[in-house]
């Protein structure tokens, strides 16, 4: 089963780890999925949406985090049980029991630093490829949380996870993302590359036509495949990033239209993946020259 998904675009600040922690949630509560989350941002964003700061310093002083386990594969090349760093039964909702945290720490800047000085990037790519050949078949979907940018870490997980996610905001830097990511998957064709699932609207504002314009604009280009469901900008979906250290439902985290909206999304996600798992990869498409300029430029 091909169920790997990284979650990228090159800009930052689109909603990323907001959608990934919204996504396993949800296939956890609403799908009775398990889902791990790998968290591969050295702000460990996602880790503290899953979990109090105090239990996140424990795992990092006890070194039970992704960089612990990279240094161990990557740097000292020696072989370590991948599930001693999962962290189960993370995530504030009382009905989302099966989301899983491989969590992170600042200290990965510094790995990334030393795979980059001793070119220890096959190295590195070899143990992504590895774990994520490891987990596959335990859990349902797995999901990669990655920064903005292009970093070593990042190139390993797009080009050996199966499929990548790319949220972004409807307006013109962000769409610039987009694009630097797709000229970035563009280069190296023989090094693979993960497949696109979809580009996700974000962060909406239903009342500009700015927004309504980048949106249709986003839309109209094929090769975004965009989700035919868009995520609006809503109170609900900024608090969720603040864990709550009492349990509480589903509905009481993502309330109206936050919940709707994500839900549908979800939808879309587990009907594409069960698509692509019948069908074979993608064909590039041709439409990708043929795109117009972006509505409103700086
Ligand atoms: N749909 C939304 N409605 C309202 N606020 C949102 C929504 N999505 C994300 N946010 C808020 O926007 C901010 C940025 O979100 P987030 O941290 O998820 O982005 P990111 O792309 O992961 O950022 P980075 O590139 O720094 O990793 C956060 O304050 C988050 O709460
Ligand atoms: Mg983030």
């Amino acid at each position: 089963m091909r169920n790997s998904i990284a979650v990228m675009n090159t800009k930052g600040g689109v909603g990323k780890s907001t959608i990934v922690l919204a996504l396993a949630e949800t296939l956890a509560a609403y799908h009775g999925k398990n889902v791990l989350v790998i968290d591969s941002d050295s702000q460990a964003s996602v880790s503290s949406m899953l979990m109090t700061p105090a239990s996140l310093h424990q795992l990092q002083n006890a070194g039970l985090t992704l960089v612990d386990f990279l240094v161990s594969t990557v740097l000292n090349n020696t072989l370590v049980d991948w599930s001693q760093f999962v962290v189960r039964g993370v995530s504030d909702v009382d009905d989302a029991r099966s989301v899983f945290l491989f969590p992170s720490d600042m200290q990965l800047t510094l790995f990334e630093r030393e795979v980059s000085r001793e070119s220890l990037h096959a190295r590195l790519r070899a143990s992504i490829r590895r774990l994520l050949n490891d987990v596959r078949p335990i859990f349902d979907v797995v999901l990669i949380d990655c920064p903005p940018g292009l970093s070593v870490l990042t190139e390993s997980w797009l080009r050996e996870a199966d499929f990548h996610i790319s949220p972004t905001k409807p307006d013109y830097v962000s769409s610039c993302g987009l694009e630097v990511f797709r000229r970035f998957k563009a280069l190296n064709p023989e090094m693979g590359f993960a497949e696109n699932l979809g580009v996700l609207i974000n962060m909406k504002d239903r009342s500009s036509l700015v927004d309504d314009e980048y949106h249709r604009w986003l839309q109209e280009n094929p090769d975004n495949r965009c989700f035919s469901q868009f995520v609006p900008r809503v109170n609900a979906l900024q608090n969720a990033a603040r864990f709550s250290t009492i349990e509480r439902s589903y509905q009481a985290k993502y309330p109206g239209e936050a919940g709707q909206t994500v839900r549908g999304f979800t939808e879309e996600v587990l009907a594409r993946l069960a698509a692509a798992n019948v069908h074979p990869r993608e064909a590039p498409s041709a439409a990708a020259d043929e795109t117009e300029a972006a509505p409103v430029r700086r």
